[in-house]
């Protein structure tokens, strides 16, 4: 059980002997100051309110019922009614040696696991990926990575736009140069310039376009061969997705690929179940969904739009088909969705109309995580100089250019095979983890000097302060602890250290239900911090024994801490930097 899990469930028990509601939450959080203590219960106050009593006095009685046993060392009302916790240092110094002692530092894996979709990445396949799936890409990878530590069974649902009106003018433009005997794989080669191709044939062509809208209604219609030479353009595009993937680090396959085509032949059975359920209303000839919850504020709802007049289906359809399939095939009990926040109304949209149809059950939870545009320095969404999108490949061969620039300044001696290698872990985990770092839910700007930077939040320095304590076993001559040796935290850096340490497991599992990685991230920061302060006033190697065993292992805690945690997070580290 992690720290926290167990303060809690102590606290919960004192305020249900105390008379609060059954359902008033303790409140558990970190101390706001040091002089408060470690930990903090800030529900007295919402309980005592319920209950009609001084939040002081239900504070006595709570502190009165609270069962610490040996855990705590004080235990302090203040201001209105929180409760101030300090841990006993004896007790600390067991706890955190058991959880040294574990692999998983902790962490136990859920004791109900539950299947988690998570649908992320998803570029459209008619252009090359660009900086835009970036930060669903890495923080989705972040988040999956995480859950399935934790025992969860991870569905990963690459939700590419494969389908549309675009593949009729892609594929026919392909299929016009296959005619003319060009070479097709160059001419793919480069998605981007083969969309824009296609793209000025159309507009130019009448001819062209004319030819490019049947291809749309024969490919709709199941015709073979406008199949094949889509199938062609997909395969083609996620190869280059396939790429991107590689290069970043990201763990999703070929088989996560769960594109917007799956669901065509289920879309008509969303429209007559819509219908059945008695949600569906013509609108302008169009079959819509109206539901109170989307009234405007001159009482106008805004209809969810399902089919058009013309038959087609939309973006929501095929969405409405995918909650079905993952909440009703697959059993979800999460469902994910690492969405940019400009699609906050679509999704909303999506989960009232799945609910309202029964088609995600209310144990299934319906989860828009959204995240902000990548900008540039200037404040506008983040283009080439030229203005134009940035092709992700470029961006992660221009983070290793930059931080082998760096590297090779710092470390001129390194062999070059050593200095790439360093450059590419610390370049593509910068890129990563700059987006991490932040809150995703803001706009947030790329910025080269600041991410590659060794000091501040950022994965240079992490990755830095992790040679930095691996450099402390170097020099001791030591390989391992052997048996793990007893702690012993008389110094103030000690205790703090191993109180941050211990809190690793609970941080985890905050991010795997809160779904901030940026969380996360400013753990690892500031345990990286609070080492260097421990490292500056407790000499390690020097001491005598048992504080030295006690101490390297305090150290060993720290670096197996960063690395697990950068690896959450997807970000990898290396001995020597
Ligand atoms: N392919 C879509 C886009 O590029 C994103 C898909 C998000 N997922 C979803 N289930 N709608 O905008």
């Amino acid at each position: 059980m992690t720290l926290r899990n167990l303060l809690e469930s102590r606290l919960a028990q004192a305020l249900q002997k105390a008379g609060a509601p059954a359902d008033a939450p303790p409140m558990l959080g970190l101390a706001t100051r040091p002089e408060f203590g470690d930990y903090q219960g800030n529900g007295v106050m919402g309980a005592a309110k319920r209950m009609g009593l001084k939040p002081r006095q239900l504070a006595e009685q709570v502190v009165a019922a609270l069962d610490l046993g040996d855990i705590a060392e004080k235990v302090e009302i203040a201001g209105p009614g929180f409760i101030n916790i300090t841990l006993k240092n004896e007790w600390l110094a067991a706890h955190l040696g058991q959880v040294l002692a574990d692999e998983r530092l902790g962490l136990a894996p859920a004791a109900s696991p539950q299947t988690v979709v998570v649908d992320y990445s998803h570029p459209n396949l008619a252009k090359e990926m660009h900086v835009g799936h970036l930060r669903s890409t890495i923080i989705g990878d972040a988040l999956v990575r995480i859950l399935e530590f934790l025992g969860h069974r991870v569905i990963r649902h690459n939700h590419v736009g494969d389908w549309g009106t675009q593949f009729g003018m892609l594929i026919a433009y392909l299929d016009h140069l296959e005619r003319e005997g060009q070479d097709l794989s160059g001419e793919l080669a480069d998605l981007e310039a083969f969309y824009r191709a296609a793209k000025q044939r159309f507009d130019e062509d009448e001819a062209f376009a004319r030819l490019a809208r049947e291809y749309v209604v024969r490919l709709q219609g199941g015709d073979a061969h406008c199949r094949q030479v889509w199938q062609r353009f997909i395969d083609e595009s996620l190869h280059h997705c396939e790429q991107v993937y590689a290069r970043l680090g990201v763990t999703l396959k070929r088989e996560d690929v769960r594109p917007e085509s799956a669901y065509n032949d289920d879309l008509a059975h969303v429209v007559e179940d819509l219908d059945k359920a008695g949600l569906l209303r013509e609108s302008q000839g169009a079959q819509c969904v109206f539901l109170e919850e989307f009234k405007d504020h001159e009482g106008e709802i805004a209809p969810v739009i399902i089919q058009k007049s013309d038959g087609g289906y939309l973006y929501a359809t095929t969405d409405l088909a995918a909650v079905r399939y993952r909440a009703g095939e697959l059993k979800a009990d999460r469902i994910l969705y690492i969405v940019d926040a400009r699609q906050d109304l679509h999704l909303r949209q999506v989960f009232a109309v799945a609910r309202a149809a029964g088609f995600a059950p209310a144990s299934c939870s319906l989860e828009h995580h959204p995240f902000g545009t990548m900008m540039g320095k200037d404040g506008k969404p983040f283009r080439t100089r030229q203005g134009g999108t940035v092709k992700l490949l470029e961006l992660l061969d221009e983070a290793e250019v930059r931080a082998l620039a760096l590297v090779s300044e710092k470390n001129p001696e390194l062999p070059e095979a050593e200095r790439r290698h360093i450059a590419q872990v610390a370049g593509i985990g910068s890129v990563k983890y700059a987006d991490l770092s932040l809150n995703r839910t803001t706009d947030y700007i790329f910025d080269w000097d600041r991410m590659l930077a060794l000091d501040g939040n950022t994965a240079p320095y992490l990755q830095y302060s992790y040679t930095r304590v691996q450099s402390i076993f170097r020099k001791s001559g030591i390989e391992s602890l052997g048996t793990q040796p007893g702690l012993h935290l008389t110094e103030v850096a000690e205790r703090n250290l191993a109180l941050r340490l211990a809190q690793f497991a609970e941080t985890v599992e905050s991010v795997a239900r809160e779904c901030y990685p940026n969380i996360l991230c400013a753990y690892l920061y500031n345990l990286a911090e609070i080492f260097m302060r421990f490292y500056e006033s407790c000499p390690v190697l020097k001491a005598e024994e048992p504080t030295r065993s006690s101490r390297l292992l305090l150290c060993q805690g720290t670096a197996r801490t960063i690395r697990t945690g950068l690896g959450l997070l997807g970000i990898e580290t290396i001995e020597r930097m």
